[in-house]
């Protein structure tokens, strides 16, 4: 048996189209292979967690019509308990327009839809959930206040509180940051700082900023910079793994994921986020988000391949 891990967050209908090159405004260019692939951070995350070997639960909303239906059997079939996903009469379910151009960079339009409608009320009985679980994971697709909401009463129980700062929200409350893990990527960095984050110093002094803030542990997604880890007087930088990317949407949430599911299996925190590493390039090296999760074995054997788990730039503490 697998760790028990909660994702409370969103699950979208990705419509994914190839484009040679992201439009410029009042730009019309063809795009080709358009696709409906379920995807939304919470549902991808959820099932990244599945994969990797976790008990998974996910709870969300989706709307009472036929992408609604697909996105549950999606999560039913990767093994996720779906007994908290509810359904909306009256909101379409959350749609992300996505076009994706060579070499795997994309551009995203989210529809939240029923996702925006999951209430603090909606997860007030969750508490006991909550409390059997040895991670909750959140991001920032459902409304902030449930995100706090859940926030509070995982504190309350006792539950490990993992926060996906996607997408960037600018003045973020204070309450978000009361989590045991912050794992923001460049641009929701610089969204919850307030200022673009140049370098790797300035990144790492956002990262401290989070963590005077109330955060325990700040793992932050550079892309093909790798991820800085800030925790404890401690800072170190993991190098990027070499891979030809195809698409990178739902990359950062196989990082998520995977850190959550190792870190809540013991490893340090250090060994976690170098697998989380393996499980994020993996997801870029194929097309589309939930289709894209990697399984623990591939993580494994890619990390093994790689010469291990823990490459790094240089470790200090301060
Ligand atoms: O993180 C990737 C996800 O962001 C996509 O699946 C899309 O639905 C958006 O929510």
């Amino acid at each position: 048996m697998g760790v028990r891990i909660g994702v409370i967050g969103s699950a979208n209908m990705d419509l994914v189209a190839q484009v040679p090159r992201v439009p410029a405004a009042g730009e019309n260019i063809r795009g080709r292979d358009l696709r409906e692939i379920p995807g939304g951070k919470g549902a991808n995350q959820a099932v990244a967690a599945a994969r990797l070997g976790a008990e998974c639960l996910f709870v969300g909303k989706v709307g009472n019509d036929a992408f609604g239906a697909i996105l549950r059997e999606s999560l039913r079939r990767e093994g996720v308990n779906t007994e908290y996903l509810g359904t909306e009469e009256g909101a379409a379910s959350g749609t992300a327009l996505i076009l994706v151009a060579p070499g795997g960079q994309n551009s995203i339009v989210v529809c939240p839809g029923a996702n925006g409608c999951l209430t603090p009320e909606d997860v007030e009985p969750l508490r006991e959930e909550l409390s059997l679980l040895d991670a909750v994971i959140m991001q920032l697709e459902i409304p902030i206040d449930t995100v706090a909401r859940v926030i509070e009463i995982a504190r309350e129980v006792e539950a490990s509180v993992i926060l996906d700062a996607g997408p960037p929200l600018e003045q973020a409350p204070d309450e978000l940051f009361r989590v045991d893990i912050l794992i923001p990527n460049e641009a929701e960095a610089a969204a919850l700082a307030g200022r673009p984050l140049g370098d790797l110093r300035e990144a790492e002094r956002a990262a401290r900023e989070f963590l005077a803030r109330g955060a325990g542990a700040v793992v932050l997604k550079l892309g093909d910079k790798g991820a800085l880890l800030v925790a404890d007087g401690m800072v170190e930088h993991l190098p990027a793994r070499p891979i030809r990317a195809v698409d990178t949407t739902g990359a950062g949430d196989a990082f998520t994921a995977a850190l959550a599911v190792f870190r809540a299996e013991g490893l340090p925190l250090r060994e976690a986020a170098a697998l989380a590493n393996c499980a994020g390039a993996l997801a870029a090296t194929r097309p589309g988000a939930q289709p894209a999760m990697p399984t623990r074995a591939e993580v494994l054997n890619f990390s093994r391949a790689q010469g291990g788990g823990c490459q790094s730039h240089g470790v200090y503490f301060l």
